[in-house]
């Protein structure tokens, strides 16, 4: 029997490494308690995703939707390593991308509410759509954009998330493909932020108290 892990768990007591190990930049320095997601190893589990992906959604033109800002840096390389598949091998189909726009999040902590900023939902019917997610958390965020897609009347809808959290605040939603399960801490870096800051930082990042207060409006 073949064992096919959904997706990587990173446990509780796993805390990543040391940030002197890893090149960050030096007006971040400070402000990191441990380097969690090295970049590298982001890449490498993106460019599975991305295999995993076209197995079952290869067949038909893709419609990539892009939930910013966070999503960006995920997205630009999942699209990479999907367009690498697309060169090399028998199966290729047509990617188109969109991008949508989403707030939830103050400080460190979810606002509750979502808003679709900038929302033009485009011509959805009748195609297979791909929506890519830096992180999941309560939830929340991606089924309201979730009934607003199905709402145009798509063929498929596929959720594809970097990262999920494993906190008592999710509802249960699960999307199809997991880059890394991670513990309740907050991360930021490879577009992930912190009021803004910090999506200019290859790996993903533990932030230490000070840069907290530092950072926080
Ligand atoms: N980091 C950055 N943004 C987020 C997080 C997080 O841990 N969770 C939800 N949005
Ligand atoms: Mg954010």
């Amino acid at each position: 029997m073949v064992f096919s892990p959904a997706h990587l768990q990173i446990k509780d007591e796993d805390d990543g490494y040391n940030k002197n190990l890893f090149c960050v930049p030096k007006h971040y320095e400070d402000d990191l308690e441990r380097v969690f997601i090295p970049h590298g190893l982001i890449l490498d589990r993106t460019e599975r995703l991305a295999r995993d992906i076209m197995k079952d959604m290869g067949s038909h033109h893709i419609f990539a939707l892009c939930v910013l800002k966070g999503g960006y840096k995920f997205f630009a390389d999942l699209m990479d390593h999907i367009k690498a598949l697309n060169r090399n091998t028998d199966q290729s189909v047509p990617i188109t991308v969109d991008f949508v726009r989403l707030k939830s999040y103050s400080n460190d902590s979810s606002m509750g509410t979502v808003s679709i900023i900038g929302e033009e939902l485009t011509a959805f019917k009748g195609k297979n759509v791909l929506v890519v997610e830096d992180i999941i958390e309560t939830g929340q965020t991606i089924q309201t954009l979730l009934s607003r897609i199905k709402e145009h009347e798509p063929q498929m809808v596929k959720v594809v998330s970097l990262l999920i959290k494993r906190t008592i605040r999710s509802s249960g939603y699960r999307p199809d493909y997991i880059g890394f399960e991670i513990p309740d801490k907050f991360v930021v870096g490879y577009a992930l932020d912190y009021n803004e800051y910090f999506r200019d930082l290859n790996h993903i990042c533990i932030l230490n108290e000070k840069a907290k207060e530092k950072y926080k409006v």
